[in-house]
Formats: C-alpha cells, sequence, structure tokens
C-alpha cells in the first residue's frame, strides 16, 4: 500500500470539489487513516471532478438510445445473422472447422469478466467461486476448465497441443479471492502462465447533488466501473501487448454465470472468422416479449444493444411475418472481438463511451459518523458496459445459439423463480442428461424403473429425468460419449469423470 501525505491528498480532493471524504481523518487510528489515504491519492483530481460532476448530470435525464427509438429501430439485416441450427450442416462443419484450425494454430483467447460484486446472488465471495449443487460440487469457476474446452476438441483434430491463455478481469472486490482460489485448486490442471488476471478500475458512488459517498469513516463507498472498464483495464494492464507477444488474434469474451457457456467456442469462433468480423455477439431467441435481456439490433442502421426497459410495451411485442418476435435477438454477454479491433478501442473509442447511471442503495455514514442503511435509493453508480462499443465495428455479426444449450445465467439466489442456484443447476443437468441419451446411455430412476430412452425434445422445467453430470475433462460439448455409454444402463446418479470414464472404457 502507498503512504499518502494527508496534505497532498487534502489538496487533490479540494482541486475535485470532494474534500469532506476525509471529514472524519482525525478521528481515525493510524492504519485505517493510511488506508483512506492509500484509496484516495491516486483518485486524479480532474478524473474525480468530472466523474462526480457526470453522476449528478445524468441522474434524472433519460438514458440509452434517445428519443423517438421506435421508429429508428430495426432488427438486424439477415447478412449480419448467423445461427447455430439453421444453417446448412456443411457451412457449420466449414465454420467449426476454421474455429478450430485458429484455436489449433494459439491465436484464440478467452476473456472472463469476472469483477462484478454479484449483489443480487449476495454471498461475500466472487460468484465464480459459488456452487450450484452438482453431484461434483464444482463451482462456477471450475465447472468447465475455461479455455480447455474448444482447445482440446482442436488438439485431437490437428494432433496438435493446444493453448488457450485464459485471462480474467477481476476488481478490487474479486482479484484476492480469485487468485487465492485457483492457488488452492491447483489453477485446474492448467498451466498459471497461461492464465493472466487484471484488475478493473473502481469508481465512488455519488449523492444525487455530486458528492461522493463514505461509506464508512475510513472507506470511500467504491463500485467497479461496469463490464465496460474492461477496455480502460486491458490498456491500464498492457492485456493487448500480452496477446501479441502470445500471437493472440481473437478473443472470445464472456461472463462468469452462464453455467452453459461454450469455451472457446470453435464454431462461433469460425462463424466471425469467416464473415470476416471484427466484432461479433452471440444471441439466445427471447423467450417471452418481455424478458428482461437487452436486444441487439438497431438503431438509426448502427447495431448496438437496446435494453429491454428502454423499448415501449408495443415495440416489444412486435412479431415478423413469421410470427416470431421482430426483435427477438437476446444478448447473453458473449463476444467476439479481433486484437485489432480492441486496440481501436482501447487508443479512440473508449473515451467516446456513455457510462450508464445506476440508481442504487448506498450505505454511508452520516454526519455524526453513524453508519446508514437507506431504506430508499440515495446514490448514483456509473458504469460502462461491454457492448458499448458494437457501434463502432467496421463488421459486425451476431449468432444465434440454442439457449438450452448455452445460456443459463446465475443472477439471484434461491429465493428467486429464475436465474438462481437452482435453475443453473438443472439447466447443466438437463444438458448432461440429453448428451448422455444421445449417446446412448439408458437410466435407472431412483425406484430401478428404466426410463424411456428418447430424451425429451426441449428442455423441461425442474429436475430432469435422471442426474447425470459429465467432467468436461471427458467430453466438452457432448462429443466422444458413445465410447463410454452406448447400450449401457447407469442407476441415477452418474458422475461421468476421468476415472469413471476409464473405468467404462479401460
Ligand atoms: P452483472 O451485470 O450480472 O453484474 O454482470 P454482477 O456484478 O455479476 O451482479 P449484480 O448485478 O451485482 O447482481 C455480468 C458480468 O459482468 C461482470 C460480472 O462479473 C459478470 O460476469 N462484471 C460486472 C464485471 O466484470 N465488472 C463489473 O464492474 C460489473
Amino acid at each position: 500500500m502507498e503512504a499518502w501525505d494527508e496534505r497532498a491528498v487534502r489538496e487533490r480532493l479540494r482541486c475535485a470539489g470532494q474534500e469532506h471524504l476525509l471529514r472524519f481523518c482525525a478521528d481515525l487510528a493510524p492504519g485505517p487513516r493510511a488506508a483512506l489515504l492509500a484509496e484516495l491519492g491516486p483518485l486524479e483530481p480532474d478524473v474525480l471532478r468530472e466523474h462526480c460532476r457526470r453522476a449528478a448530470a445524468a441522474h434524472g435525464r433519460p438514458s440509452g438510445p434517445g428519443p423517438d427509438l421506435a421508429a429508428r429501430l430495426q432488427p438486424l439485416p439477415p447478412d449480419r445473422l448467423g445461427s447455430a441450427t439453421r444453417c446448412h450442416p456443411d457451412t457449420r462443419r466449414r465454420w467449426e472447422e476454421e474455429g478450430l484450425h485458429q484455436i489449433a494454430l494459439g491465436k484464440v483467447a478467452v476473456l472472463l469478466l469476472a469483477g462484478g460484486q454479484g449483489t443480487r446472488l449476495g454471498v461475500p465471495y466472487p460468484k465464480g467461486m459459488y456452487q450450484v449443487g452438482l453431484p461434483s460440487q464444482k463451482s462456477l469457476y471450475s465447472c468447465r476448465p475455461r479455455g480447455s474446452g474448444g482447445a482440446a476438441v482442436a488438439g485431437e483434430r490437428f494432433g496438435t497441443r493446444c493453448i488457450v491463455p485464459w485471462y480474467i478481469m477481476t476488481s478490487e472486490f474479486t482479484l484476492e479471492p480469485t487468485a487465492k482460489f485457483f492457488q488452492e485448486h491447483d489453477f485446474f490442471h492448467l498451466d498459471p502462465a497461461n492464465v493472466v488476471m487484471f484488475e478493473q478500475r473502481m469508481l465512488p458512488a455519488v449523492t444525487f447533488d455530486g458528492r461522493a459517498i463514505l461509506e464508512r469513516k475510513d472507506k470511500v463507498a467504491m463500485a467497479p466501473d461496469g463490464n465496460g472498464g474492461l477496455y480502460c483495464a486491458l490498456a491500464d494492464h498492457q492485456i493487448l501487448e500480452d496477446m501479441e507477444q502470445r500471437g493472440v488474434e481473437f478473443v472470445h469474451v464472456y461472463c462468469v454465470d452462464n453455467i452453459l457457456v461454450r469455451l472457446p467456442d470453435p464454431l462461433f469462433i469460425g462463424f466471425c472468422v469467416c464473415q470476416g468480423s471484427d466484432c461479433g455477439t452471440k444471441v439466445v431467441e427471447k423467450a417471452y416479449p418481455e424478458e428482461p435481456v437487452g436486444v441487439v439490433c438497431q438503431v438509426d442502421g448502427v447495431p448496438q444493444v437496446v435494453e429491454y426497459n428502454e423499448m415501449d410495451p408495443e415495440t416489444v411485442q412486435l412479431r415478423a411475418p413469421s410470427g416470431a418476435l421482430l426483435f427477438s435477438a437476446g444478448n447473453i454477454c458473449n463476444h467476439f472481438f479481433t486484437r485489432a479491433f480492441l486496440r481501436r478501442v482501447t487508443s479512440e473509442y473508449e473515451p467516446l463511451l456513455q457510462p450508464h447511471v445506476a440508481v442504487k442503495k448506498v450505505p454511508y455514514v452520516d454526519e455524526e459518523g453513524n453508519s446508514v442503511t437507506p431504506k430508499a435509493p440515495n446514490g448514483i453508480k456509473m458504469e460502462k458496459f461491454v457492448f458499448d462499443v458494437f457501434p463502432f465495428a467496421k463488421n459486425f455479426v451476431a449468432f444465434e445459439v440454442p439457449r438450452e444449450e448455452e445460456f443459463s445465467p446465475l443472477k439471484n439466489g434461491d429465493l428467486a423463480a429464475r436465474d438462481s442456484p437452482t435453475t443453473a443447476r438443472q439447466a447443466l443437468l438437463w444438458q448432461h442428461y440429453r448428451w448422455a441419451v444421445q449417446a446412448g446411455a439408458r437410466f435407472l430412476n431412483i425406484n430401478g424403473v428404466l426410463l424411456p430412452d428418447q430424451p425429451p425434445s426441449l428442455p423441461d422445467q425442474g429436475e430432469p429425468p435422471a442426474v447425470c453430470e459429465i467432467s468436461p475433462l471427458v467430453s466438452c460439448f457432448g462429443e466422444g460419449l458413445e465410447e463410454y455409454l452406448r447400450g449401457r444402463e447407469f442407476q441415477t446418479p452418474l458422475l461421468l469423470d476421468e476415472k469413471e470414464a476409464r473405468a467404462l472404457h479401460p
């Protein structure tokens, strides 16, 4: 921790109009005082002043894509939209082959956004460490050894050992526990040299009249600057230079909370590369018109994500002649970027990104120094979003994938009806059950009764008929399971890990 002189910090805060942050400094013991000064010292006065001014000014002003949105909104044109399921099998094979080839050449990296505070889930540790209750007791960080999925398949296909570097953006909240967790788990058998953690910036929460908030006498209420803080963080930590040295050209970016993420996905990467795209995104068809997900579409002909609450109710309901929702391309925070595009973003476009305003209840200390937990929102957090760069792409594409195979986010605690630990666990177990049955396995239920051998065509709500979990070290995407499973009957639950696989196919 760098030692900061109180007078120097006070002067910097005075220039920023935020001197009140030191109002309890004289009451503090030397340790907490030094910690507070170390937190405040590095904040650039101009940047802090501008941040507080912008937050207050943005509060109450409508955010989003501006007026008359309905008239300016269009779905993505068909030539910008691919599909994993509606393409010709030969085309699909070509895309997949291209993606595997790029992975085998070492040109692909994966990048995890893991700096969020996970307030809705409400656990006091990073969301990636959360266990949703799988038979293997794996956490979100470990239930897929990230980077090894597509790498393992590409290695098999091209007979080479593929390295897919794993970049992990953390924040002040998540860096230390995440790094410790990885060390305790032996980096999930990956070479630590290929796992690069870096930290995003933090910004103070601000009152509606533009004053940064003290959370405790010795601590400012800081929050990470949103997952769009990625672009500043890439520049702050010379991550693009690191990618260049490793020969990385394509980056597959994803969120920590999607338990079904395919990573790196040869099909998606191959599709984007074959389209010559600099920036691409996966989408799933919206489940119902009011589903609260952002929609990938065009505003004034420019691709972007429009949040569900920014569209008016009539637009949300519009249907295409086919009967499908007109604005149905749901954003799942799973993106493709070329390194060259990321370079342009960090050097040119990042300052143009408009922060989004989130009005939150921010705990604070009152004038007497008492801690207060507000009952109503009292503060503003400013965030940038990772998809805010879509409008700057020269050749933007979207790729529609089946939800039941690719998207089940963990956002909420188990009291919620959706996006909870239970729904995430069930989604993964349904997927693995379908893979196993397709590979020829048959299951006995807990009463020893043989279950029907056809998997239901659509994933159901609730628990799957049998519990089956397949380790990603055995199969990444459901491939190659026949040799272990065809023609065999299994008692539920089945955990097909490497040991069980060796026993089934020595
Ligand atoms: P969410 O927007 O769901 O936020 O993040 P969250 O922090 O996980 O959860 P809540 O909203 O507090 O409940 C989507 C993804 O973006 C990352 C998260 O870690 C998650 O992978 N993220 C979010 C960051 O990396 N940095 C941020 O500042 C915010």
